[in-house]
């Protein structure tokens, strides 16, 4: 079973307790959080991770902001809680689970105007345990959706009575999330049920969250896994070693157009090209229905040093100029299934989208 990623330890004068990723895979530490100062670090500098979990970690940032404020009355109280929204929702700006989870502890604390502060409160903790038991059902849900997909796909690996061979990229396992991951979800299904799974991580340049996070935790979880550089990729789908890729996402547009961690855009025009389907995991809260396409989408881009002395070693001149976009845009074209946890979403991936946010807005 997956380590949780990040838990509440204690009663409301509690801390968050989350894993320090930036410590992976030589460390296993965790990090109490107790003001929301050092959970705005933590996300900015990736101790905490990934599309779901930053917008977990920033339900109690906005708790751990407001809990211990003095406002007596709504008015105050509310002002102090839409401050403290702005400040975390500019830690990062393309995971749109950040946004999505500081609106949700917003709406909530509007719905519950007419009570005491104190108790306000209590409620915002208790929605942002709510997000950790709905993430948990999230991700189990597009591990059983992902999994049927695969065995429905007919891929070369399944049909030689061999295993199931998935390339992803970055992290989108359980440190993404909650405790189970997205494109990692279904690969936990299968090793649960003793399907033979084997997942080749690419090591995802610069952070290398493939190596340090992916490797690591699929090896913690006894899950088969092959690390590769990110230019391997080519050749591992041109040997016929991949039956699929699977990656999450930080942001899908209406159009179905993906935003993910740099790199990904490669691997899917990559799969195009040898016939390998392209599945993004995309848990609800990933979508991002208010824009049309992915052009659209903000994307982070982060400081030069992650390129030219990443870790700790020199590895480009000084002075060297450096363009460091931390996400690219996947055009929907590429996309051969979103894998949500209300189900798989195939093209035409507008259309599809559509669809399944009017039933969820029709009930
Ligand atoms: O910069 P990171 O490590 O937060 O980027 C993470 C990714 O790109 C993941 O693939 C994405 O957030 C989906 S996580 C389920």
């Amino acid at each position: 079973m997956p380590v949780k990623t990040i838990e509440w330890v204690g009663g409301p004068d509690g801390t968050a307790r989350l894993i320090d990723q930036t410590l992976l895979p030589t460390e296993l530490k965790y990090l109490d959080v107790s003001d929301v100062e050092t959970m705005w670090d933590a996300i900015k500098v990736l101790r905490i991770r990934g599309a779901p979990a930053i917008g977990i970690a920033a339900a109690f940032g906005l708790y751990l902001a407001v809990r211990n404020t003095r406002a007596g009355d709504y008015a105050t109280f509310k002002t102090e809680l839409d401050r403290a929204a702005q400040y975390l929702a500019g830690s990062r700006p393309t995971a749109v689970n950040l946004f999505w989870a500081l609106k949700r502890i917003q709406d909530l604390v509007a719905a519950h105007a007419d009570e005491p502060v104190p108790a306000v409160k209590q409620h915002i903790l208790s929605e942002a345990l709510r997000m950790i038991d709905e993430d948990n059902a999230v991700c189990r849900a597009i591990g059983e959706y992902g999994l049927e997909l695969l065995a429905s796909a007919g891929l070369p690996g399944q049909a030689s009575g061999l295993t199931y061979r998935i390339l992803t990229h970055c992290n989108a396992g359980g440190l993404a999330t909650a405790q189970w991951g997205t494109a990692l979800a279904p690969v936990y299904v299968a090793a649960e049920r003793g399907i033979p799974v084997h997942v080749y991580a690419d090591e995802t340049r610069p952070l290398l969250q493939g190596a340090r996070i992916t490797a690591w935790e699929l090896q913690q979880a006894g899950v088969p896994v092959t690390l590769i550089t990110d230019n391997m990729a080519a050749t591992v789908m041109a040997q016929g070693k991949i039956d699929a890729v699977i990656v999450g996402t930080d942001r899908v547009a209406a159009n179905g157009d993906v935003a993910n961690k740099i790199g990904t855009l490669g691997v899917a025009i990559l799969a195009k090209e040898f016939n390998v389907p392209f599945y993004v995991a995309a848990p609800t809260s990933s979508i991002d229905m208010s824009l049309a396409s992915g052009e659209l989408i903000p994307i982070e881009e982060r400081k030069p040093e992650e390129v030219t002395e990443g870790f700790g070693r020199r590895t480009a001149p000084p002075g060297v100029r450096v363009y460091n976009p931390a996400f690219d845009v996947t055009p929907n074209r590429y996309v051969t299934a979103l894998i949500t946890e209300k189900g798989v979403l195939r093209p035409p991936l507008g259309a599809s989208l559509a669809n399944l946010f009017k039933s969820a807005t029709s009930g």
